[in-house]
């Protein structure tokens, strides 16, 4: 697990981002970039004790020399991530809320949630398993979107605090719960590890099911709530991405990025071409919303397999993202339904392109689509899945 692969953006070219935010009119204040004037720290726990379906609600602290992190077990939510800038300055880099309250009745974001039971969109909420047709909610008409209208950002996870640095989440998902099949045990570990965060997903089911775990935190590395990504430099390292139906449903083709918007293989300001409009994925996305596939991941002896996934810096901070991932996606979305209406930690506002995710994973509607990666699991089988986010500033 601490294999790493540590890439430079310094050899990479970098497009600087000449437009604005794109196709669409900002939010107030959303086209340009602050640094934070106030010191960050991290939310007072008693704002997260609550009862929700009567499960207790609590925020735990998570600190080494490095990273401080706050995380709730209401949706197994990352509320915040303080790294040092390249001044030394605590930077909180997640977008998130200072109380349990504005979890539980801003729900549409999914704001540093785990989403499950299947991370990202299923076609108009159907698919089939061993001969048998699913329905689920189709809480993002006309397709279902993030496991659904409760799906497990919005449920109560039993918290144990194993060590300073490391919490472990677990959930068991009832047979029939939001239309899937099968009792379907998780857990989630997150650790503190040196200059990272590591993410670890475990589960197994008594029924054949779908599943598709992912991270949906919000980053803007120049500190939430300071205004656009769109600056930020990004790598991803993917050759192809999965375009999508004017629904973002992936058409089953998987294309190459080259000659697109979509190709960050050269590190590439995130704004540079999101207002390319006659792109039409882009305007299907109305801006980034896509699946990128990885790189195959170079074959390591007797272990998982890892692989990069992608760089992104902050252009203020210089705070560097670096995610690794055994996902064979990541999806890539660029804030484009945030509208500064969501009030964050600190008093700051959630601005249009204020942050953006990457979401490891596997490819949006797996489910329906066989030339796709399998997401089945079966009763026998351990899902174990594991993400990296490693924060720095060299
Ligand atoms: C995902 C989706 C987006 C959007 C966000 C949440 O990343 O792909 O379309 O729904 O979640 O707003």
């Amino acid at each position: 697990m601490k294999k790493l692969f540590i890439f430079s953006l310094a050899s990479a070219t970098i497009v600087l981002a000449s437009c604005g935010t794109g196709s669409q009119p900002p939010a107030t204040g959303a086209d340009t970039a602050t640094t934070n004037t106030v010191p960050v720290t991290l939310p007072d726990p008693a704002a997260f004790h609550d009862s929700v379906d009567g499960q207790p609600t609590a925020l735990y602290i998570l600190k080494n020399k490095q990273i401080s992190a706050a995380i709730t077990n209401y949706g197994a939510r990352v509320v915040s991530l303080l790294v040092p800038d390249q001044k030394g300055t605590p930077t909180d880099v997640v977008l998130g809320y200072d109380s349990i309250g504005k979890y539980i009745h801003q729900p549409d974001t999914y704001f540093g949630a785990v989403v499950g039971r299947y991370g990202n969109r299923i076609a108009k909420g159907r698919f089939k398993l061993d001969g048998k047709q699913y329905t689920l909610a189709t809480n993002n008409a006309p397709n279902h979107l993030h496991g659904g209208n409760k799906g497990f950002d919005a449920v109560v996870w039993t918290g144990k605090q194993l060590s300073d640095t490391s919490l472990e989440l677990t959930y068991l998902s009832k047979d029939g719960e939001e239309g899937y099949p099968g009792n379907l045990r998780v857990t989630v570990i997150y650790t503190l590890d040196s200059d990272a965060l590591h993410v670890g997903y475990a589960a197994t089911t008594d029924k054949p099911t779908v599943l598709n775990l992912t991270n949906h935190s919000y980053f803007n590395l120049n500190g939430q709530g300071s205004g656009t990504i769109n600056n930020h430099v990004l790598q991803i390292f993917a050759d192809r991405y999965t375009p999508v139906d004017s629904t973002l449903i992936p058409t089953g083709k998987i294309d190459s990025v080259g000659g697109t918007p979509f190709d960050f293989r050269q590190a590439t300001a995130i704004g540079a071409r999101v207002g390319d409009t006659g792109n039409i994925q882009i305007k299907y996305g109305k801006g980034y919303d896509h699946n990128f596939v990885l790189d195959p991941a170079p074959p390591v002896a007797g272990a998982l397999s890892p692989r990069p996934a992608a760089i992104v810096r902050g252009d203020l901070s210089g705070i560097v993202l670096s995610i690794t991932t055994d996902q064979p996606g990541i999806q890539f979305y660029g804030g484009n339904f945030l509208n500064g209406t969501n009030p964050l930690k600190a008093g700051k506002k959630d601005d249009y392109r204020s942050a953006f995710c990457l979401e490891t994973q596997h490819y949006p509607d797996s489910p329906n689509e066989p030339s796709f990666p399998s997401t089945v699991l079966k009763p026998g089988e351990k899902y174990a899945t594991w993400t990296y986010f490693r924060l720095s500033t060299k």
